[in-house]
């Protein structure tokens, strides 16, 4: 529940000042009744019209999911294939905030705020993301000295990553590491491990800012709690300031 003039400028409709003007002027009618009453609170369920037209309201929800192969990140797929919000039961008009590729698994959160999508998304924020990663090779100190500095492949430039728990396989040449990057470019763990000459096997997201999916199945899912959508506005806000 929140008051209705903050409901009206979510909406987008005006500001919530112009809000208060037009609830004063008898403008604004919740559930057929006009409403001239300051701060009522208003939900979801509420039907609320200004100047005699419907508010799209939506209450914001936010969940991660632990997201398994074989399905992508946009909503419509001209080949069908499994959509990742598909694994999750809401009316709401979510999705995902972010991507990760057709044969990449882990976390993802899904949203229907556009305004926290941008601000987990966006290149300024900086918020932190671990990747288990699976390597057909293996990363030599160079590579990780390398991988510290920044990478340039085909162009784009890849900030500073930071590697942990490596583990080998002589073997079968092969190596298991977790790699820290704090930008989100298409792509970026396997054009990074391309530019350093190796293949990477698997690709499976242990953590997006605070959020992990440890215990959870693939294509489990669940609510964020209120305080970890706090949280990670505020690593987002934090990492704008580095
Ligand atoms: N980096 C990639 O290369 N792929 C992903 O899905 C995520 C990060």
């Amino acid at each position: 529940m929140e008051r209705l003039q903050k409901t009206i400028a979510k909406a987008g409709i005006c500001s919530r000042r112009k809000a208060e003007e037009l609830i004063a002027q008898g403008k604004v009618k919740v559930n057929g009744e006009i409403v001239t009453e300051m701060g009522i609170k208003v939900s979801g369920n509420d039907v609320i019209e200004v100047n005699g037209n419907l508010v799209e309201f939506q209450e914001k929800e936010y969940y991660v999911l632990n997201k398994p192969k074989s399905c992508i990140c946009s909503n419509n797929d001209e080949k069908g294939r499994t959509a990742a919000i598909q694994y999750i039961d809401t009316k709401a008009r979510i999705f995902t905030v972010g991507r990760l590729d057709y044969d990449t698994s882990g976390v993802l959160l899904c949203t229907n705020d556009g305004a926290f999508c941008n601000e987990m998304i966006h290149p300024k924020y900086h918020l932190p993301k671990i990747y288990k990663v699976n390597l057909q090779g293996i990363l030599t100190e160079d590579d990780i000295k390398k991988l510290k500095k920044g990478i340039i492949f085909e162009k784009e430039k890849y900030s500073y990553a930071k590697v942990k728990n490596l583990t080998v396989d002589f073997v079968r040449n092969r190596c298991q590491f977790e790699l820290t990057i704090y930008e989100g470019k298409n792509h970026q763990v396997k054009n990074m491990m391309k530019a350093l000459g190796y293949e990477v096997r698997r690709l499976h997201r242990i953590q997006f800012g605070n959020i992990r999916v440890d215990d959870m199945a693939f294509g489990q899912y669940r609510r964020l709690k209120p305080y970890e959508v706090k949280e990670l506005k505020r690593m987002a806000q934090e990492g704008r300031k580095q």
